[in-house]
């Protein structure tokens, strides 16, 4: 009886908030895959924009395939995780060689890029499938709206809660049903100050009805620690280097670094320049081990001489080396200039 009340309350919420967005209006799977990719990124807002962006510029498969990597990649510029945008190029022409988009949940799953979230939901919004989402949104409402407190993001929860949301998706809207839960705890099933004031399902949620709203969903305290492998590059150009300022939202605000690149793996293959020739690197350190909180930064030091400076992203600048010393940097910075 609840469950089903569960389903059938979301779905009118749904009909009457869910949020009007572009890639809605289509069942095109190119279209709705390229938006998932996207929304893994960055928020709704920016998405759309980029999204447009895409759409615009590659308007099918075919294009998006036919395109050279450079302009994807500068399509993609401001997104980061620049790995994600080669997955989707080279997935987007793996399908057209393949004679066409993936119709099964296998299929799908099989692209490069593709997790268990984005498979459930392209396959749930561009053909019917009925494979339920798992992602943030749906980890809180359904803990909170059925009082579960088993710890996110460990195994067990992904399983359960993988099972309840299957158990709770309608084959008929498996998309609708989708959309409508990530809408949800987008929208009042928020995670600092959700409005139980107007929600629907207030009166049968385990969370509200027991006061337990803020303590759900439980977090697993982190165990593992993330690696991350990053470069750092001295360049070097007749006297000068160049540094830009960290930005907000990030560790290290307002701290001067060199160019650095962060590769998706130890492998380290993905993410160099295209101007920057391998030959002229030199190797000052490998490997060299920062420990933070929740992160291992595995960092390799190089330093890059050139008679002709290469063209940076727009928040670099050129100063003179001498000058160095009246910026504020990070530990591994100075680390570098040691090693220098
Ligand atoms: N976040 C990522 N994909 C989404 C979708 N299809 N609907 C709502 N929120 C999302």
């Amino acid at each position: 009886m609840k469950t089903k009340s569960f389903t059938e309350t979301l779905l009118a919420w749904y009909s009457v908030y869910g949020r009007d967005l572009p890639w809605r209006r289509t069942r095109d799977p190119y279209a709705i895959w390229l938006s998932e990719v996207i929304l893994q990124q960055t928020r709704i807002a920016q998405g759309t924009a980029y999204w447009e962006r895409f759409m615009q510029e590659f308007p099918t498969l075919e294009a998006l395939a036919a395109a050279p990597q450079d302009r994807v990649l500068r399509l993609w510029e401001g997104l980061g995780y620049y790995s994600r945008a080669r997955n989707l190029h080279e997935a987007a022409r793996s399908i057209v060689a393949s004679g066409g988009f993936p119709t099964t949940l296998e299929g799908i799953r099989a692209l490069k890029g593709v997790g268990d979230y984005t498979a459930a939901a392209i396959g749930s919004i561009a053909f019917g499938l009925p494979a339920a989402v798992v992602d943030g949104n749906v980890y809180r409402v359904l803990s909170r709206y059925f009082g579960i407190e088993t710890p996110v993001g460990t195994t067990a929860a992904k399983k359960e809660f993988t099972a309840l949301a299957q158990s709770l998706l309608p084959a008929q809207a498996a998309g609708d049903f989708n959309q409508a839960i990530m809408d949800f705890g987008a929208l009042q099933c928020t995670p600092a100050s959700p409005d139980c004031l107007t929600c629907p399902l207030a009166d049968t949620c385990r969370a509200h009805t027991s006061g337990r709203v803020a303590q759900l969903p439980v977090k697993a305290p982190k165990t593992t620690v993330q690696a991350r492998y990053l470069s750092y590059i001295y360049l070097r150009c007749e006297g000068m280097t160049a540094i830009r300022q960290r930005g907000a939202g990030d560790i290290w605000q307002g701290l001067w670094e060199p160019l650095v690149l962060e590769h998706a793996d130890a492998a380290r293959r993905d993410d160099w320049p295209e101007w920057l020739a391998q030959s002229r690197l030199k190797l000052l350190q490998k490997d060299f081990r920062h420990q933070l909180t929740h992160r291992t930064l595995h960092t390799d030091f190089y330093v890059y001489e050139t008679e002709q400076r290469p063209t940076l992203p727009a928040d670099y600048r050129w100063i003179q080396e001498r000058d160095l010393a009246d910026y504020a940097k990070p530990r591994l910075f100075l680390r570098l200039l040691e090693l220098l």
